[in-house]
């Protein structure tokens, strides 16, 4: 069977949803686990952006191995040397440019016409060229673009140098024949085509992507540009899981490989998820809650009798297990940090002693640590600790409430050494907790989603608490677990502040600025402005 390739691109177009942005250390555990699901390439970020993609970009390049680390420029030489700036010392690095082809695009955002664009794109595809061998280059709203006019950019970038020439569907236009048509089209009519590997990237505005996706790659794409969970810009891109499940489940009808280990989907599904605090709807193909669960008399009978009646793949297959009991409280350092290193993290010597304590507060209650409990506990930990002197933390909260009184809350938190209470209340527990919060803070944050779930199904369960507030144009998104439901939630609440403050720092000009304070929250001018994605 013929390879398809996977190229990843959760870490850019994912991350460019609102709230979702994620920290250096946050976007590296993605990255490594991307690694663990074998897509061929990640797209760790777009350099140019902000000092913090630029940075990020940069970890994942020196120490995710495996798969080609890729970087997105626009056709300007700034955005080309940051792009490889990043990813210079990668195993594999590619520098990915690209530039709007359809009319709308060349003379509403360029003012220039075709030809004129078509000179701008190859002057910066042989400048990417000059400094990586690998150079991708994306016909920005190809689906809405003259086909012929793309004929002639296709050839000429790929006489240029270009490795790999992408077909965005950038706005989610295209419905299948038509986006078949365009690929066999390419196929038929570029006559250096079989010089590159040619890809797509659908996205899901009309709830296309993953149709869009599969005829293309009958047409002749052999890399598709996706995402875990289908995230990205709108409503997203293409999924990553839905592609490769049809491939594997559908090999009698498309007879195409790729060589994802899907065991780990459902894994990097949960990391994703929590990490950018975006939960994934229950009726999501392959990776929500319900996609394996039978709930209809009749079904459950026929599964009970044999799976195959109503199951198209086998939830293992996915990653999908039981839970694994792995340790009690009586366990002791080394089966615990023989554990995490089994599960893929890589923690230092402090980080380690803080899981090992939160574990064994864990354990003590929960008797039964499961491996999504230890999971949640070390995610917790190693992002508490990225700029832990400069952030705010949760010292100790206190909460009284009774019938007919308004519940009231006394909460400390911790700021380089200084430790600030106040109290407050609020119609609930919850609501007093994040009040006192704000109090402490100097500012109101609104609270824009919350959510509170179990980690697993045991009564004892783990409560993890996720929720997005946004301040004067950030959003940032929280995530806090504990046995206590109020805690996790005060946790989740304190991180998203931080993450706000963080954000403000990473697009901020200056990589050293450290405006961490109030005033620095509103100069949204100077950052996601300059964030042109
Ligand atoms: O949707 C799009 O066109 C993109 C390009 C940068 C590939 O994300
Ligand atoms: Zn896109």
């Amino acid at each position: 069977m013929e390879k398809v390739f996977i190229f990843d691109t959760t870490l850019r177009d994912g991350e460019q949803i609102p709230g979702a942005c994620l920290n250096p250390r946050e976007k590296l555990e993605i990255g490594l686990q991307l690694a663990r699901l074998h897509v061929d390439a990640i797209e760790a970020g777009f350099p140019i952006s902000s000092p913090g993609d630029f940075e990020a970009v940069k970890g994942i390049a020196e120490r995710v191995k495996g798969p080609t680390i890729v970087a997105l420029a626009r056709a300007v030489r700034k955005d080309i040397e940051a792009a490889w700036g990043a990813i210079k010392k990668a195993e594999r690095p590619r520098i990915h440019v690209f530039l709007g082809s359809s009319d709308i695009h060349i003379q509403k955002k360029f003012g220039l016409d075709r030809q004129k664009a078509l000179e701008r794109g190859l002057e910066a595809l042989k400048f990417a060229k000059s400094l990586c061998p690998d150079v991708e280059y994306s016909t920005e709203d190809a689906s809405r673009t003259d086909p012929d006019y793309l004929v002639q950019i296709v050839e000429q970038v790929i006489s240029a140098g270009a490795t790999v020439v992408n077909i965005p569907d950038t706005v989610g236009y295209a419905v299948p024949q038509q986006f078949g048509w365009l690929i066999a089209h390419l196929k038929e009519r570029v006559s250096n085509i079989d010089k590159i590997v040619l890809s797509v990237h659908c996205h899901n505005d009309l709830g296309l992507a993953t149709a869009n996706t599969l005829i293309a790659i009958e047409n002749g794409a052999r890399q598709v540009e996706c995402t875990m969970n289908g995230l990205g810009e709108r409503a997203g891109n293409a999924s990553l899981e839905e592609i490769v499940m049809a491939l594997k489940t559908r090999k009698d009808y498309f007879k195409f490989s790729t060589t994802v280990n899907t065991r780990e989907i459902m894994r990097t599904s949960k990391l994703v998820s929590r990490l950018m605090g975006m939960s994934v709807q229950a009726n999501k193909a392959i990776v929500g809650a319900n996609a394996f669960s039978h709930s209809a008399g009749i079904h459950q009978d026929g599964i009970l009798k044999d799976r195959a009646t109503y199951e198209v793949i086998r939830p293992e297959e996915v990653g999908i297990t039981e839970h694994t009991m792995v340790l009690t409280a009586r366990s002791g350092r080394h089966a615990l940090r023989h554990k995490i290193s089994e599960m893929g993290y890589d923690l230092q010597e402090k980080e380690f002693e803080a899981v090992y304590n939160q574990f064994l507060s864990v354990a003590d209650k929960k008797k039964r640590v499961y491996d999504e409990d230890l999971a949640v506990i070390v995610e917790d930990v190693i992002f508490a600790y990225l700029d832990a002197a400069e952030l705010y933390s949760l010292e100790s909260y206190k909460v009284t409430t009774g019938n007919g009184e308004a519940p009231e809350a006394r909460v400390r938190l911790a700021r380089e050494g200084v430790i600030l209470e106040s109290s407050a209340q609020g119609d609930g527990p919850i609501e007093a907790i994040f009040k006192a919060i704000d109090k402490i803070v100097g500012a109101y944050h609104r609270l824009e989603d919350f959510q509170v779930k179990a980690v697993t199904e045991t009564k004892e369960a783990m409560g993890i608490s996720t929720l997005r507030v946004s301040r004067q144009g950030f959003r940032a998104t929280g995530r806090g677990s504990s046995t206590d439901i109020l805690k996790a939630s005060a946790r989740a609440y304190v991180q998203a502040i931080n993450r706000l403050y963080w954000l403000v720092r990473r697009n901020s000009k200056e990589p050293e600025a450290t405006g961490s304070r109030e005033q620095g929250a509103g100069s949204r001018e100077q950052g996601a402005g300059s964030r042109e994605r």
